[in-house]
């Protein structure tokens, strides 16, 4: 079983965010996952230029780290995904990232898969910023088991319960693979994406002709 943490805080090893990450790392190890975590904002990623290409063709035309860190992604049981709060949002990296991912959405492509979030701020933010990862994740079709926050400007032993709830959650992470648990209140959520990306679908199905043709493949349609 593999887990892949994207970190999207620039600040590399002193950032707190990845001490949220590496902790979260650690429980799913513990739990007997193959583990990795990608930097993202080492990696070459240009911004989406919204042309429809992934929709046409089911890959992107610029030729850049994207389908290194989508293929990683892919191939992962279990995703976590890392911001610090920039202006109450992920970072620019991690937007940039996530922009690039608008087929993954369309095609459902996290279906099976389950998530989770970290996220460190000075004070606000944390709570909005991880929520959001999280729904993102869930957009893709994944299943998401929760989330562990720190407010460290505001109060910063906090960071100390976070690195424990972020290891903990972590372990669970890969539980929840392994019993493929469901949320009923998710499941709303996929099965509601279902029918509007399917309408969608059906509806541009010359124009998205890669889109229509794995949803065909898939029995959604
Ligand atoms: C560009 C920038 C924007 C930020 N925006 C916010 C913010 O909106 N609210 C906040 O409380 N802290 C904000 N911060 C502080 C970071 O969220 C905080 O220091 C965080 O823990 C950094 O995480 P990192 O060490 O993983 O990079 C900002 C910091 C930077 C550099």
């Amino acid at each position: 079983m593999k887990v892949t943490g994207i970190i999207g805080s620039p600040r590399g090893k002193n950032s707190s965010t990845l001490r949220l990450m590496e902790a979260a790392i650690e429980g799913a190890c513990q739990e007997g996952a193959d583990t990795e975590i990608i930097d993202a904002t080492r990696l070459r990623i240009g911004f989406c230029k919204g042309c429809g290409a992934c929709y046409r063709r089911g890959r992107c035309e610029q030729d850049d780290d994207f389908s290194y860190v989508m293929e990683k992604m892919l191939k992962a049981d279990g995703l976590i995904l890392g911001s610090p709060s920039y202006m109450d949002g992920v970072t620019g990296q991690m937007k940039t990232l996530m922009d690039r991912m608008s087929d993954a959405i369309h095609c459902q492509q996290f279906s099976g898969k389950h998530g989770m979030a970290v996220c460190t701020t000075g004070s606000s933010g944390a709570e909005l910023v991880a929520d959001y990862m999280n729904k993102f994740l869930v957009s893709c079709g994944a299943t998401v088991v929760g989330k562990a926050v720190a407010a460290i400007g505001q109060h910063p032993g906090s960071i100390n319960d976070a690195v424990e709830q972020a290891y903990l959650l972590g372990k669970d992470l890969v539980i929840a693979i392994r019993e493929r648990r469901t949320y009923p209140e998710q499941e709303a959520v996929h099965r509601r994406n279902r029918e509007v990306f399917g309408e969608s679908i059906k509806a541009n199905k010359e124009k998205w002709a890669h889109d229509y043709l794995y949803w065909v493949q898939k029995g959604w349609v």
